[in-house]
C-alpha cells in the first residue's frame, strides 16, 4: 500500500514534530480531522476496494465508534488495560482514551496511556497510524511536551504492535476489556471449531476466541456484521456465545458508513466463569413474541430447485422463480415455464416471497398468491409458505401480515442481512393485520 504508506509518514511527522514542541495542542491542530473520517478517506483514495476487502481494512467511524462505546466508564480513573486485537489505525481506542486522564505533563499523560491502550494488527502501517493518531489526541486535548524528556514514537504505547489478534486472544487477554471491529472476511479457521463447519467469517473467529479464552469478569465490546446476530449459520456460536458472555447489549446499528454496504450491530458483555452454568440465559438476539406467529398458521420452506446445479430430468411441472413471479398480486403458474426435476412440488394454494431482500427494500416481505396448476417446482430463490389449513383465505391473511408496516419493521430488525430465512418468517408475530 505504497500511496498510503506516504499518508503515514506524514502523520509521524506531524506527530514526532509535535512531540518535541513545547506550544499547546490546542495551537497545533486547527482541525482534529485526523481523529476522525480523514484517514479512511485516504485509504479508499489510496487502496481498491477489493485489496481493502480482502484485508478486512474498513476504519469505524467516530458515530459508529460512539454508539459502539455509549457505556464505557467515563470515569477519573482508567478502568484498567483494554485490548483492540484488531486495531488498525486507532479508531476504537481513539474512543477509549479520550476517557482516559491527560495530565498537564505529555510524558507523564502518554506513559499512562501507554500502559493501557494495547493492539495488534496484521499491517503494520496501520500500527504506526494509530500510534501517531493517539500521541496527537494526547497533544490536542492539552497534555504539552516539556523539555525534560526527548520521545520517540516508536517508544510510545509499547502494548500496540504489529501481530496476528487471533493469537494474542488465543493466549488469554487478562488484561480486563476487550473492544473490536475485526475483520469481516470469510476463512477457513484451520483448525476445528465447534461452532462452525468449512469457512466462516473472521469476525466470528474473533468473538469466539475473545470469550473462549479471556479470564472471566472481561468485559467485551465488538462491532460485528449483522449476519452473526441473525444468520442461521451462527446459530451455534450465538449458542456458545450465550452460555460464555452475560450479555448487557445487542444493538443493530445499521449501515457501517456511507462508503461500505454491510449492516453491523453492537454486542456487548462480560466474561463468565466457564464452570457457571447455571445462568446461561437465552439472550435476545433479537425482539421475540410469546404470542402467535405466522409460523404456527402456515409450513415455512425454502424452494428446493437450484436452477444451475440441478439436472434437468424427470418430469415436467410448471417451474416458479424470482425474476419471472410479479411482486404481490395473484399469479396462475399455469403461465409459468416448465422445467423437468424430480425434487418437492408445491401444491398451490401458497404464497411465495423472495428470498433475496436487503432491510427497508420495498420489495422485502412482500408475498404473491400462487394458484393454477397442481404440483409446481419452486426455485430456491424464493421462500414459499403454505397455510396448514391449504385455505386460499389463509393465503390471504399471510399476504397481509407480511405486508404489514409493523411486520415490515420487525423483519427489518429480526434479520438485517441480505436473505430472508425460514426460521425469521416462522417466528414472525401475527400482528393484528
Ligand atoms: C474492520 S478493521 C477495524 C480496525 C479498527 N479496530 C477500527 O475499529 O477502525 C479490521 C482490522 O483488522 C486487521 N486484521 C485483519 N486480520 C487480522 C488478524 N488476523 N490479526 C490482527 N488484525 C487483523 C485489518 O488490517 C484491519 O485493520
Amino acid at each position: 500500500m505504497p500511496d498510503f504508506d506516504a499518508y503515514v509518514s506524514s502523520m509521524e511527522e506531524r506527530a514526532s514534530s509535535a512531540l518535541s514542541s513545547t506550544s499547546n495542542g490546542a495551537d497545533l491542530f486547527g482541525s482534529v480531522d485526523f481523529l476522525d473520517g480523514q484517514v479512511s478517506r485516504k485509504l479508499r483514495e489510496a487502496v481498491p476496494l477489493g485489496v481493502r476487502r480482502e484485508r478486512g481494512a474498513f476504519f469505524t467511524s467516530s458515530d459508529l465508534r460512539t454508539a459502539a462505546l455509549v457505556a464505557w466508564p467515563r470515569a477519573e480513573t482508567p478502568v484498567g488495560p483494554v485490548l483492540d486485537p484488531a486495531v488498525g489505525a486507532g479508531d476504537l481506542l481513539i474512543e477509549v482514551a479520550q476517557s482516559l486522564p491527560v495530565f498537564s505533563g505529555l510524558d507523564s499523560t502518554l506513559d499512562l496511556w501507554g500502559s493501557q491502550l494495547h493492539g495488534r494488527d496484521i499491517e503494520p502501517s496501520f500500527v504506526r497510524l494509530a500510534k501517531a493518531r493517539l500521541a496527537l489526541l494526547a497533544i490536542s486535548r492539552g497534555a504539552v511536551p516539556t523539555n525534560g524528556r526527548r520521545m520517540r514514537l516508536d517508544d510510545l504505547f509499547p502494548g500496540i504492535m504489529a501481530g496476528d489478534g487471533i493469537d494474542v486472544l488465543n493466549s488469554g487477554w487478562e488484561g480486563g476489556h476487550i473492544v473490536m471491529n475485526p475483520p469481516f472476511g470469510y476463512h477457513s479457521p484451520g483448525f476445528a471449531v465447534e461452532w462452525a463447519n468449512g469457512r466462516t467469517n473472521m469476525a466470528a473467529m474473533f468473538l469466539a476466541s475473545a470469550i473462549e479464552h479471556s479470564t472471566a469478569g472481561t468485559s467485551l465490546t465488538a462491532i460485528l456484521p449483522e449476519v452473526i446476530r441473525t444468520g442461521s449459520r451462527y446459530r451455534r456460536l450465538r449458542a456458545f456465545v450465550s452460555e460464555r458472555l452475560r450479555v448487557v447489549g445487542v444493538e443493530s446499528f445499521g449501515r457501517f458508513d456511507a462508503w461500505t454496504d454491510v449492516d453491523v450491530f453492537t454486542l456487548r458483555g462480560v466474561v463468565k466463569e466457564v464452570s457457571v452454568k447455571e445462568d446461561s440465559e437465552t439472550v435476545e438476539w433479537w425482539q421475540r413474541s410469546n404470542g402467535r406467529k405466522l409460523g404456527e398458521e402456515c409450513d415455512i420452506s425454502v424452494g428446493s430447485v437450484v436452477p444451475h446445479r440441478d439436472e434437468e430430468s424427470g418430469e415436467e411441472y410448471p417451474f416458479l422463480q424470482a425474476r419471472q413471479i410479479p411482486l404481490g398480486g395473484d399469479y396462475d403458474a399455469s403461465q409459468a415455464e416448465k422445467r423437468r426435476f424430480t425434487s418437492r412440488l408445491f401444491e398451490p394454494p401458497f404464497v411465495v416471497v423472495r428470498r433475496t431482500s436487503r432491510p427497508a427494500d420495498r420489495a422485502r416481505g412482500i408475498g404473491t398468491l400462487i394458484n393454477g396448476a397442481d404440483g409446481i417446482l419452486v426455485e430456491n430463490h424464493l421462500l414459499v409458505c403454505k397455510p396448514k389449513d391449504g385455505s386460499l383465505e389463509s393465503c390471504h391473511r399471510a399476504i397481509a401480515l407480511l405486508r404489514s408496516p409493523k411486520s415490515r419493521e420487525w423483519l427489518d430488525q429480526r434479520i438485517r442481512c441480505r436473505h430472508l430465512t425460514v426460521g425469521a418468517l416462522r417466528e414472525m408475530p401475527w400482528f393484528d393485520a
